[in-house]
């Protein structure tokens, strides 16, 4: 982030313009717009500017620059044709702590100037951090279409009943709920449509009506898929910001978590301190508390909640302690890495049925089914299987599969570092033995293995593995 985004209160507070011409008149006028005492000093003043100046009360130089004119601001944009002169302002401005804004050169500028989009009291800024206006201008228009004007008066009513609300409601939780129901629902609605007075009315009827206890905690069991965060589905994303705190699984990539709600709190279950996995029960209990404390909590898991990640047992939990919960499944692991790897896991001539199976032994389980899992023409896929994969391919060739079956490790797949290792049963392990590789990974077995040299289409960098 090279600059920081905030607001600034310049009410009454000086605020200087060097230069007269169409873009100083349109700085001007937003700094006056926010209540900036506005001095403007230009040896020649534009019309924009003298125009300004005949409405609203700005004090006008008719002269050059100079150096005093610094006196007392507290910001000051350099909007002339003079490059030499602009350099200038911007240190000595610099040099008495004073922010300054060159325009068209962010190297001089302690601070910008976002597009902005504005509905009444709502104000959203957007920047490309100077490095290219015109898509920032560009992201403003989309975003300008997509918000109605209304949402102007929506902030204003919320406005006017804030107090009142708090009042009411003095616990945060309690608040936050009655205020979401308002915003995305029925009054938002009446004031979309210009009936503010009704809005008022049934805004005061839902705060009598509201129940404290009804304030249910519940938990949403979402699937974050296996890495990219463009895999997300839009159910999750829509849950992920309206939750009050994630507990998430070590699969699950940081893109992602900075997509939850900036302010929710984070609760990492992947792995404890000792570095042991929290125990399953403990996460179950966990989820149950964080809701009955009257929480929204996200249960944040890498693919899909119900494919090898216990979604289950937590479930489970859920419905025997009577919490209300929603299950969003997720892209899984098999499915994105064969996509992003020009694996399909099904082809007409080659593979008719795909097995998704778990290739960590825990003690006392029983063996796979070798036997099944070695037919030819379907795929396996081996969930964490890294560990194991030489027993994994020997078991296959012990039960009927040829040697020369294809067979590929796919490393963090869909993600930046994703790196692509094939080979056959005989040489796969031999391949990734030397290649340091690291763990999520998944062992692909089966014809369709052999289609990647053709559909391989992603180009994660440099790091890809082509063996
Ligand atoms: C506990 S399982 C969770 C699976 C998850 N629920 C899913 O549906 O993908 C963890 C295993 O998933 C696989 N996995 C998850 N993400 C992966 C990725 N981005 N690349 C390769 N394998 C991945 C690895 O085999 C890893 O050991």
């Amino acid at each position: 982030m090279k600059f920081l985004p905030v607001f600034w209160a310049i009410v009454g507070k000086k605020c200087l313009v060097v230069g007269a011409g169409s873009i100083a008149a349109r700085k001007a006028e937003l700094l006056h717009k926010a209540g900036g005492k506005l001095c403007v000093v230009a040896p020649e003043i534009g019309v924009a500017l003298s125009d300004l100046a005949f409405f609203e009360e700005i004090e006008l130089s008719q002269r050059a620059f100079v150096e005093s004119d610094l006196d007392d601001a507290v910001c000051v944009i350099a909007a002339t044709d003079d490059q030499d002169l602009n350099r200038d302002i911007s240190r000595l401005a610099q040099a008495r702590g004073i922010a300054v804004n060159v325009v068209d050169n962010p190297e001089l500028c302690s601070f910008i100037m976002p597009s902005m989009i504005e509905r009444g009291p709502i104000q959203i800024a957007i920047s490309s951090g100077g490095v290219s206006p015109v898509l920032a201008r560009m992201l403003r228009s989309r975003l300008e279409s997509t918000i109605p004007g209304a949402y102007g008066e929506l902030a204003t009513l919320a406005d006017e009943f804030r107090l009142t609300v708090k009042q009411a409601l003095p616990n945060v939780g309690a608040r936050r709920r009655f205020w979401e129901s308002i915003l995305d629902g029925q009054v938002a609605e009446l004031v979309f449509s210009g009936k503010m007075e009704v809005a008022r009315e049934r805004l005061q009827q839902q705060l009598r009506d509201f129940d404290h206890a009804q304030v249910n905690g519940e938990v949403y069991l979402v699937g974050a898929g296996p890495g990219d965060p463009d895999l997300l589905t839009f159910k999750a994303l829509r849950l992920m910001h309206r939750a009050d705190v994630v507990v998430y699984d070590r699969l699950v990539s940081q893109p992602i978590l900075d997509m939850v709600r900036r302010d929710a709190e984070r609760i990492y279950a992947g792995k404890a301190s000792a570095n042991h996995a929290i125990p399953q029960e403990n996460i179950n209990q966990l989820l149950v508390r964080l809701a009955r404390e009257g929480k929204r909590v996200l249960r944040l898991k890498g693919g899909d909640p119900f494919i090898f990640g216990r979604g289950g047992e937590e479930l489970g939990e859920l419905i025997d302690e009577n919490i209300e919960f929603q299950v969003v499944p997720g892209i899984t692991a098999a499915s994105g890495c064969a996509s992003y790897a020009g694996i399909p896991l099904t082809h007409r001539d080659y593979s008719q049925a795909c097995i998704f199976v778990t290739g960590h032994r825990r003690k006392g389980a029983e063996d796979l089914n070798w036997k099944m899992l070695s037919h030819a023409n379907q795929t396996v896929v081996f969930y964490m299987g890294l560990e194991n994969v030489s027993r994994i391919c020997e078991s296959l060739k012990a039960h009927g599969r040829a040697a020369n079956t294809p067979a590929a490790l796919v490393e963090k797949g869909t993600t930046a570092m994703q790196r692509v290792f094939v080979g056959d049963l005989d040489s796969l392990p031999a391949i990734i033995a030397d290649q340091q590789v690291r763990a999520p990974t998944l062992i692909m077995v089966g014809e369709v293995v052999a289609l990647h040299n053709k559909l391989n289409w992603y180009r994660p960098g440099e790091e890809i593995g082509q063996i």
